[in-house]
């Protein structure tokens, strides 16, 4: 990865389509707000070419850059994508030694792209319990990202929605014995406020690459109304093109929220 400056526009980035995609077919005043990547399949992309899992890695950041400049040419508000999970720690440590190095140095190679982008960086997840360089490099890139105005990044590194709830309910009950919240008010904005996603949207497409047909601990508490999209191809092989069929896709699905869809109330 090299800090080429890209002063491509949607028009350059999104030129010559493979086939099978329609460019036209999407919707640009329809983007998601906020696209969730569950970003799966880095081991057996390596293992299915004979190499070993870290190299799935390296090129599942290959990935994600792409993803990340796709998404701020759409204009889309938020792009989440979960890295690591509270349950990755459970990996053999070297795989997780290599990860954590692979975050830092990556991040500081990428910081000049997401700066020269306006984007925001946020991380979702406990990242003081993360290696120090990593950390450290972490919170660098959340200080000197801090006051870009364009598109929010959040990395959900360490992250697990069952331990985000559990602190939420910790956070909430310290307010409350602090005398600074009246039990009785604690609504569902009170909780959302709480969580690591507190003032970001509500991801509106969730996207897992490699089949899988689960959420893994990923923020089960901000998808209740995503929509869903799953794709066979692994993690390291997925594009900007396979985003696109993704939108089209998500364009097309009746959202009716507990309601009725738009034709039946008409
Ligand atoms: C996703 O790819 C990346 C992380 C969880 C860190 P995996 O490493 O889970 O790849 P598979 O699922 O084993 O193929
Ligand atoms: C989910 O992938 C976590 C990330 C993508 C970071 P996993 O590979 O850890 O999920 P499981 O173990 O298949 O559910
Ligand atoms: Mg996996």
């Amino acid at each position: 990865m090299t800090d080429t400056v890209d002063d491509s526009t949607f028009e350059t980035y999104f030129s010559h389509a493979p086939a099978g995609v329609d460019i036209s077919a999407l919707d640009r005043s329809r983007i998601p707000r906020h696209i969730s990547c569950i970003m799966d399949g880095n081991g057996r992309w390596a293992t299915a070419q004979g190499l070993p899992r870290g190299e799935g890695h390296k090129a599942g950041i290959v990935s994600l850059r792409e993803i990340i400049t796709a998404c701020v040419r759409l204009e889309v508000e938020v792009l989440s994508a979960y890295a690591f999970s509270t349950e990755n720690w459970s990996r053999p440590q070297a795989e997780v030694n290599l990860l954590m190095h692979l975050f830092a140095q990556t991040f500081i190679q990428e910081l000049p792209l997401l700066k020269r982008e306006n984007v925001r960086v946020v991380f979702l997840g406990d990242i003081s319990a993360l290696p120090a360089e990593t950390r450290e490099v972490f919170e660098r890139g959340l200080a000197e990202t801090a006051a870009h105005t364009g598109m929010v990044l959040a990395l959900a590194v360490n992250y697990g929605a069952r331990a985000e709830l559990a602190r939420a309910a910790r956070r909430l009950a310290e307010r409350a014995v602090a005398g600074e919240l009246d039990p009785a008010q604690i609504d569902e904005d009170a909780v959302a406020g709480e969580l690591y996603t507190a003032g970001l949207p509500d991801p509106e497409l969730v996207i897992r690459t490699s089949g899988e047909m689960r959420l893994s601990n990923y923020l089960l508490w901000q998808v209740a109304y995503a929509e869903f999209y799953i794709t066979d191809t692994y993690w390291p092989d997925f594009n900007r093109w396979e985003l696109v069929q993704a939108i089209i896709a998500f364009q097309q699905r009746d959202r009716r929220f507990g309601g009725l869809s738009k034709k039946e109330e008409a």
